[in-house]
């Protein structure tokens, strides 16, 4: 079976959501959250962007013990200084560069020839791995680079001395097979690509960031990157508790596992989310408020005499107490009365029906029942006997 690192950037790329502002005890606890799910990476930020950004950093680095802490730095030497600083007391310290190496990115933003993107990644992979037990050199918007490019430039950072080669869909163009063929084609074209771990990092601009880090996964890549919650810059990243949960439910199809404690996944999501205040969606899934709620009638008597007729991942899996039956217009009959007993509402089975009809006739105007609701319900049927 094959075994997936899960890096986890919801400190870097994560907290680079438009409005989300960490402070420092945030951040450490989010870090110690991380290490709880055993995660085997935490990107803890980017110390040359901030003196708070350094600092948040070097502490995180100094107390987690069980999960490697990481920080991204440019191909600068400064930044490498400033991250070194940052990360040199943890327990494995291990750097982050990155340095964009699509034409786009070369003709606008750097400037730079494809000799010179080479040129400045092999001279900046040589310094840190010259400090740095770990080094990941990441291609930004590599999924909008040439296929022979992408292949020279790795192979030149690995014989530089790169551990990590990481292959961001930085803008969410790929598509789940073409995000996948690009890392075939590394595994083929790439003389030195089996002495590295090669890492997916996708974000969410057309909704595929998952689809595309599972392709990547089932084309070679052994490493993971995304947020919790999926949280990130404009549509955000790669949502790992999705990956987790597709990896574990069809390990069938991917033969792939992780080293997550998954049952720590809902405390993680609501951690996050209260500290960033990103609200999960309820129809997230794997931590919506509605991932384990049904409420159609059929749904709810299928759930009731057996959970896997409409439930693929169990709530208690991922740390969640229970599955929540919705009392709503749609509910049948079955959840009714179970609701009833749960609520110990002791009915005739012979007003079950009577009370069955006053309930969806309430239903019909209000959008969820509550325990209240049939409380009162049953109580002015007794009234009124
Ligand atoms: O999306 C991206 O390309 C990044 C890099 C810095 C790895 O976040
Ligand atoms: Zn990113």
């Amino acid at each position: 079976m094959q075994k997936i690192k899960i890096y986890d950037t919801t400190l870097r790329d994560g907290e680079q959501t438009p409005g989300v502002n960490l402070n420092f005890s945030e951040k450490l606890e989010i870090a110690k959250q991380l290490e709880r799910l055993n995660v085997d990476i935490i990107e803890a930020g980017f110390p040359a962007a901030s003196k708070g950004d350094a600092s948040s950093v070097q502490k995180i680095a100094q107390t987690i013990k069980n999960s490697t802490v990481t920080g991204l730095a440019r191909c600068v030497q400064q930044d490498m200084d400033i991250a070194w600083e940052s990360l040199k007391d943890g327990v494995n310290p291990r750097l982050h560069i990155f340095l964009a190496t699509s034409p786009i990115h070369r003709e606008y933003k750097l400037k730079m020839t494809k000799e010179q993107v080479i040129e400045a990644s092999v001279e900046a992979v040589k310094y840190a791995a010259a400090k740095f037990p770990v080094v990941q050199w990441s291609a930004e918007d590599a999924s909008r680079t040439e296929l022979p490019f992408l292949a020279e430039i790795v192979e030149k950072v690995i014989q530089a001395g790169a551990h990590v080669i990481n292959i961001p869909d930085t803008v969410g163009y790929g598509t789940p097979y073409d995000y996948g063929q690009i890392f075939k084609y590394l595994k083929e074209n790439v003389p030195s690509i089996y002495k590295v771990d090669l890492s997916t990092h996708c974000h969410d601009d057309l909704g595929m960031a998952v689809a595309n880090s599972l392709a990547a996964i089932e084309n070679g890549a052994t490493q993971v990157e995304g947020t919790i919650n999926g949280i990130g810059e404009r549509a955000g990243n790669t949502a790992l508790e999705e990956v987790a949960l597709a990896l574990r439910i069809r390990k069938d199809y991917y033969n792939a596992e992780t080293r997550l404690h998954l049952q720590e996944i809902s405390r993680t999501s609501s951690v996050v989310s209260k500290l960033t205040g990103m609200i999960v969606p309820a129809n997230k899934a794997v931590v919506g408020a509605n991932a384990f709620a049904h409420e159609s009638g059929i749904h709810q008597d299928g759930v009731l005499k057996e959970k896997s007729t409409y439930e693929i991942i169990s709530p208690e899996l991922v740390g969640f107490a229970s599955n929540n039956l919705v009392l709503g217009k749609h509910s049948g009959r079955h959840a009714f009365k179970n609701r009833l007993d749960e609520l110990g509402l002791v009915v005739e089975e012979e007003e079950v029906s009577e009370l069955f009809a006053a309930f969806k006739d309430l239903a019909d105007r209000k959008k969820e029942m509550t325990d209240d609701d049939l409380t009162a319900l049953v109580l002015e049927k007794k009234i009124s006997k």
